[in-house]
């Protein structure tokens, strides 16, 4: 990283603040501060934004609007609603971040953006077990394995699982619509390194797009929508954690995800089954689908 805090503070000659020496002067009035990182990375912050506003030379009411964009940002934020998240995620930060801090060895599976909608307290459940607790949608059975870069099965590994309803919700923004944790789990991989579990085909579906970042989306002429998928947390003691989605491969938004979470790896197939015995076996309608899901770990 560029450390901006030791770049001096030229043509301050008095001290004061101007135009021209604008970033240096804030910059050099943090030399006071203990904290190494905290200046370090503001020194870039500050240097770079004070760039941004010589180089777009904002209106004052222009200026204002920008303000007021991050207020509203802030003021629709609740419990379950996480608007700054939205904002990192569509102007692709969230998955800048994501490749900086996953620079895994090859073999280990791919990561992508968390998103809000993950909750913590997710149930825990037996493989096999039905995540769909309403029963709407076109019912899926996910299984596969999770495996070290050597591919031994991990026993033991936990996958946090996690999807949007068949109209694109999930449970925490249709409280008192949906059943409470629908559509989320928590399974262990068996002595095999197998999982498996039951729910539904997912959708394609908007990003909450009715607060302050739907609206800039609209005005920077993209749509909302997320191609469709489902989530994982997958982990396991002595392994690197991931974070990751499988999505459908023939989803019209793989191309265009509105926070750019996609990766050519996670396309995965999804295949419909005309089998009614195996249908009865599982609980499902015929057809149904199938899809298998392998995960690798990094040590
Ligand atoms: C999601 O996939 O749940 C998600 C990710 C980023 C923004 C909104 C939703
Ligand atoms: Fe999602």
């Amino acid at each position: 990283m560029t450390d901006h805090a030791q770049v001096p503070a030229s043509d301050a000659k008095d001290g004061y603040f101007t135009e021209e020496n604008s970033a240096d002067v804030v910059i050099a009035r943090m030399a006071a501060s203990k904290d190494e990182r905290l200046r370090s990375v503001m020194s870039v912050l500050i240097w770079h934004l004070h760039a941004a506003v010589k180089e777009i030379e904002p209106t004052e009411a222009e200026w204002m609007a920008a303000i007021q964009f991050l207020t509203q940002t802030g003021q629709i934020c609740s419990d379950w609603r996480q608007e700054y998240i939205l904002l990192s995620d569509i102007l692709g930060v969230s998955m800048l971040v994501d490749a900086i801090n996953n620079r895994k060895p090859t073999g280990a599976t791919e990561t992508t953006v968390l998103g809000p909608f993950h909750v913590s307290n997710a149930p825990r459940y037996e493989n096999g077990a039905n995540i769909c607790l309403d029963g709407k949608g076109e019912p899926l059975l996910v299984a596969g394995r999770v495996s070290d870069t050597a591919g031994k099965p991990v026993a033991g590994a936990l996958l946090d699982v996690w999807q949007a309803n068949d109209e694109g919700f999930y449970d925490v923004q249709q409280k008192g619509v949906q059943p409470e944790m629908n559509l989320r789990g928590i399974f262990k991989t068996d002595a095999d390194g197998r999982y498996w579990f039951r729910s539904v085909k997912p959708k394609y579906y908007p990003i909450p797009d009715d607060g302050p970042v739907g609206k800039l989306l609209t005005a920077m002429g993209r749509h909302p929508f997320r191609p469709a998928h489902i989530h994982f947390i997958v982990g396991a003691d002595g392994y690197q954690p991931i974070t990751t989605h499988i999505f459908t491969p023939d989803c019209p938004y793989l191309h265009s995800d509105a926070v750019f979470g996609v990766k050519a790896d996670l396309i995965v197939e999804f295949v419909e089954k005309d089998d009614a015995a195996q249908a009865t076996e599982l609980g499902f309608s015929n057809p149904f689908h199938t899809v298998e899901c392998n995960f690798v770990l990094a040590s």
